[in-house]
């Protein structure tokens, strides 16, 4: 499987804060058995974020499709809009799998607005900004991740004998 990582902030594409979040997120998914194909930092604005969602799912070299930032309450969060802008097919089963299990770790886990779908035969999934928040969030979805992926490559037919 496939992936790219698409860092949305603001502090990071001006340089004012080192993207750690993005980084985190190719070594969790490097260690699972992961192929990373691509990683950009882009700031939170809709339009460019959408435009490069479109690119790459459109490049039909990423299966999987992880973004970090801009899914939370401050004026220029974006992400999760931008996400609905280009899937199409929104999977809500993985971020509400997400804030259950974050709200185990965090109350501050019901302010992520984190969004998911798909487009063409990529799967996007947003992710919180914090390196930690990366962590929680992308390990509690990993098994039923790779399962749906598989399911969206064709390499499996459903989910028989999938648990
Ligand atoms: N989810 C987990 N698992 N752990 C966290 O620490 N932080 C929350 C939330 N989700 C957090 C989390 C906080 S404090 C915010 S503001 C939102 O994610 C949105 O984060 P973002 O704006 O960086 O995307």
């Amino acid at each position: 499987m496939n992936f790219y990582v698409l860092t949305a902030s603001d502090s990071a594409f001006n340089g004012q804060r080192e993207d750690l979040s993005g980084p985190e997120i190719e070594r969790i998914l490097i260690e699972a058995g992961f192929i990373s194909v691509g990683y950009a930092v882009l700031p939170d604005e809709r339009s460019l974020l959408a435009e490069k969602m479109r690119e790459i799912a459109d490049g039909g070299s990423a299966d999987l499709l992880v973004t970090t930032g801009g899914t939370g309450f401050s004026p220029r969060d974006c992400t999760p809009e931008a996400t609905r802008d280009v899937i199409e097919r929104e999977v809500p089963g993985i971020p509400e799998a997400m804030r259950c299990y974050s709200l185990q770790v965090t109350p501050m886990a019901m302010l992520s607005r984190a969004a998911a779908g798909i487009r063409g035969r990529t799967l996007i999934v947003n992710l919180p900004g914090s390196p930690k928040a990366v962590r929680e969030c992308l390990t509690s979805v990993l098994p039923a991740l790779k399962h749906g992926l598989q399911i969206l490559k064709g390499a499996v037919n459903n989910c028989a004998g999938g648990n």
